[in-house]
């Protein structure tokens, strides 16, 4: 049989992976697609680094719209980011009757929608096993591997940036802004590290991953995000001596609110009990655990970024669309897991809605009645404590630290309590709260 013929938009660090990757196993992945997979042309501003990088054995151009249009490419990898170019890219490849994979966690997560339509209507497919988790197969997993659960919800470890923050602040006992400055000298923060920190990386990923495993449209727009820039060193301390770790988690799960079913999606950190694995995860490194009914808990962990293992993805894609380019395309996989007809429109519940416990911590006068007043507002919003510790003032000072742990409440319960709680006189400044999952 002949090659399935592919079409490179940009090759940097994952393109040049994927090309190397391609070669050097081309003869076991060739057996396992059932035909050869051949990247036979690349297209790249930098013309001259892409040749050097292909060493003559493709042809290389600077304009992109020359591979979605060439009538010899089966398959085209978007690798350039963002939503301009690559959209505009994407659909042209997808008009063209172009099989289209994809890295690209941003156009997915806000312009999925329209993107999967399209290719729906063209019969082509777009695969994104890269886009979550770089190397990790949990696109698969969760589409494929678990089609049997109803799955319950979706936690996962998914910006390897802010892992390796957040481990290098409690390893070290630093503040944020030290370890930013250390992870992009060690290249793990990008010089614009913006949609890392901030969470907006982790919530495209987190969108993907809720739409698929509830079938539900990508909605980006209702994710809750929240980033790890205001993490102080403080919390991450208290926590640990709680017997918790401080995560940044992308989460998504089903819930029910007043009788009506509901999706919760955000992204926040949030406390985790030290002794699960995913707790554990450190560095880098990606981890993703899913709760189906059937199964239980099923946990996924690997390199979430860099060059090979992202191609490792994208190649897994390349190898699936092979195998089912000759398919009736109402046989193949459906893009979010679900069949168009059986999506559902279950609503993504607005933060104020959804369920989890806390930690709180603030600073108080050292005085009597202090706890009291504290305890008993939070009895008035039905919240139940679950732990507390109060640290006594440092040497010198007047005040004293309080951290709560939480049982579950609704969101909007716990911000009326700490509104009501940063009213009291004898509370210093505002009220620090972090969310916890037990994950069990
Ligand atoms: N910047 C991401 C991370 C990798 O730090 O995990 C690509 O999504």
């Amino acid at each position: 049989m002949k090659p399935i013929k592919v079409g490179l938009l940009g090759i940097g660090t994952v393109g040049s992976g994927t090309f190397n990757v391609l070669k050097r196993n081309q003869a076991e992945i060739k057996g396992r697609a059932g035909r050869a997979i051949e990247i036979a042309m690349v297209a790249d501003l930098n013309v001259a680094r892409a040749k050097e990088l292909t060493n003559g054995e493709c042809e290389v151009v600077s304009d992109g719209n020359l591979v979605v249009t060439n009538p010899d490419i089966d398959i085209v990898i978007e690798l350039i980011g963002g939503y301009g170019v690559a959209k505009d890219l994407v659909m042209k490849a997808i008009a063209n009757g172009k099989h289209v994979v994809t890295a690209n966690k941003a156009l997915l997560a806000t312009h999925g929608t329209e993107i999967f339509k399209a290719a729906q209507e063209k019969g082509v497919m777009v695969a994104f096993e890269a886009a979550v988790a770089g190397g990790i197969p949990i696109i698969k997993a969760l589409r494929e591997g678990l089609t049997a659960n109803r799955i319950e919800w979706v936690a996962g470890i998914i910006n390897g940036t802010t892992n390796f923050i957040l481990s290098e602040m409690r390893d070290k006992g630093l503040d944020f802004d030290v370890v930013l400055k250390e992870a992009q000298r060690l290249g793990y923060a990008e010089a614009d590290p913006t949609f890392d920190i901030e969470g907006v990386d982790a919530a495209h990923k987190a969108t993907i991953m809720s739409a698929i495993a509830f079938g539900i449209p990508v909605q980006f727009d209702k994710a809750h995000v929240e980033g790890i820039t205001k993490l102080q060193a403080t919390d991450i301390r208290y926590a640990e001596q709680l017997g918790y770790r401080i995560k940044l988690l992308g989460i998504t799960k089903r819930t029910k609110v007043n009788g009506r079913d509901g999706i919760e999606l955000r992204v926040h950190p949030t406390l985790i009990p030290a002794k699960r694995l995913i707790a554990n995860v450190e560095g880098a490194m990606n981890a993703v655990l899913v709760q189906g009914d059937a199964v239980g808990a099923t946990l996924y962990y690997g390199k979430g970024a860099g060059s090979e293992p992202t191609a490792s993805a994208v190649i897994a894609d390349l190898v699936d669309i092979t195998r089912l380019a000759t398919a009736d395309p109402g046989n193949r996989v459906p893009h979010l897991a679900f069949q168009p007809e059986s999506m559902s429109d279950t609503p993504v519940l607005p933060m104020s809605e959804i369920t989890t416990s806390y930690y709180l911590r603030m600073q108080v006068a050292d005085q009597p009645g202090v706890l009291a007043d504290i305890t008993r507002i939070l009895a008035d919003s039905t919240i139940s404590i679950d732990a507390m510790l109060q640290k006594e003032p440092a040497e010198g000072e007047t005040k004293a630290d309080i951290i709560i742990l939480t049982h579950q409440t609704q969101e909007k319960n716990i911000v009326t309590a700490i509104q009501k709680i940063e009213s009291l006189d004898t509370v210093v400044g505002h009220v620090s709260k972090i969310r916890l999952e037990q994950l069990s």
